[in-house]
């Protein structure tokens, strides 16, 4: 008989997304008169820009072509693709970023919890709470971690708090900590940090020897200028952080699948015996082990975002959801509720009304509003209490889901 990765008996039974859907798919079946609007997983709802469905087309004739057929190509991605995005994505933000730092993937979601072979489970791992839960089940499926507590935290964790109290900003760790999990804009709070906020982590790192993993999956949702995009606009995070971008949010790659992880070559762990290591080397090995590459057809379709009518279709979409995003806001805060988030980020984070908790809301809403949500507590126990709303959806959703917002009962609803 073989043994079992025990760890994986450590996890709440399903991963948070299946189990809303599970949920809705059981009241759609009970209830199958009702119009439900999915506010719920951040899951792009619009068709891919034109630059990069032509692309793609282009690519498959090339494929189809014997002259121009590719098999398989460098894990680490193409050159045209690392090339685009270390100009765009960096350089053009005064960043400095080399197209042989960039290791291009399927997705920010596997790359989270691939990145966690290169780590030796001693070091201790610190979450913002509530967080991406992708962050804290890959740690426990790794076996960094005990059995979760009655609040759904995991002792070997360190959990940083951040609630409305904090203004979404959680103190600096007051323990020891070897890896720091950063996303901003923030997934689910939809809080961003100023360039102030990214330079005190970044000299937090720099003083006790941490990594920082910072995931900008949301980058392209900041609209006010001064903000920062990448960790290394921070100058010396080039020596302390890795950083995660993604195709999923702003080229709309949900269902094509294209992302990359940025490892500098100045970024450093050490073995047990105090000898300084690359963790490029290190990931780099990994990651041409363990990885054949993204298919040649996506990866033109991602270097097509980068083109002039690739940025200006990007951001008409980005506008699209930021537009909803306010909506949403402005509807919300009409009634009366409190709302936080969707100003540089497609989420909105609600303070669940009338004391319900998170899923008691998620219930109420779709029982009541035929309206899919995610329960704050499904990202940690400082979630709970909160609920987040996401702007993903067609126009005409987003109105009618404030519109039923505005028929809930008053004294629940707010
Ligand atoms: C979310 O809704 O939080 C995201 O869609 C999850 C993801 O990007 O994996």
């Amino acid at each position: 008989m073989v043994y079992i990765n025990e760890n994986y008996l450590k996890l709440k039974a399903g991963y948070l997304f299946p189990e809303i859907a599970r949920r809705v798919a059981a009241f759609a079946e009970a209830h199958p008169e009702a119009r439900i609007i999915r506010l719920g997983i951040g899951d792009v709802t619009e068709p891919l820009p034109s630059a990069i469905v032509e692309a793609m087309h282009q690519a498959v004739a090339e494929m189809g072509r014997r002259e121009t057929f590719r098999g398989y190509g460098p894990e680490q991605g193409y050159a045209f693709l690392r090339e685009a995005i270390a100009e765009h994505d960096f350089r053009a933000r005064g960043a400095d970023v080399a197209p042989d730092e960039i290791f291009v993937s399927d997705g920010s979601k596997c790359d989270v919890g691939n990145l966690l072979d290169i780590f030796d489970l001693a070091n201790r791992v610190a979450v913002l709470d509530p967080v991406y839960p992708v962050y804290v089940d890959t740690n426990v499926m790794a076996g960094r971690t005990g059995p979760a507590d009655n609040d759904g935290r995991y002792p070997g964790l360190v959990y940083l708090s951040a609630t409305a109290e904090n203004d979404f900003q959680p103190d600096l760790p007051s323990e020891p900590v070897d890896l720091i999990y950063l996303c901003y804009p923030n997934n689910p709070t939809g809080a961003v940090a100023s360039r102030e906020t990214l330079a005190r982590w970044v000299d937090f790192a720099l003083q006790t020897g941490a990594v920082i993993l910072f995931d900008a999956a949301y980058e392209a949702y900041i609209q006010e200028p001064h903000l920062p995009h990448s960790i290394y606009e921070i100058p010396q995070a080039r020596q302390v952080a890795i950083e995660l971008r993604s195709f999923s949010k702003n080229a709309g790659f949900t269902g094509v699948r294209c992302a990359y992880t940025v490892v500098p070559h100045s970024v450093f762990g050490r073995t047990r015996d105090g000898q300084r290591v690359p963790l490029h080397a290190l990931w780099t090995r990994r990651h041409t082990t363990k990885f054949n590459g993204v298919s040649y057809i996506v990866q033109r379709g991602a270097a097509a975002a980068y083109t002039p009518e690739g940025k200006q279709q990007i951001g008409a979409l980005i506008d699209f959801y930021m537009t909803n995003a306010r909506l949403l806001r402005e509807g919300l805060t009409r009634l009366g509720w409190q709302v936080y988030g969707g100003r540089n980020a497609p989420y909105l984070w609600l303070k669940t009304p009338g004391g319900m908790s998170s899923w008691q809301f998620f219930d109420y809403l779709l029982e009541r509003a035929h309206l899919v949500g995610t329960p704050g507590s499904g990202f940690g126990a400082a979630g709970e209490g909160y609920f987040r709303l996401s702007a993903f959806n067609s126009r005409e959703n987003i109105l009618e889901a404030v519109e039923r917002l505005a028929q809930l009962p008053a004294e629940t609803a707010r």
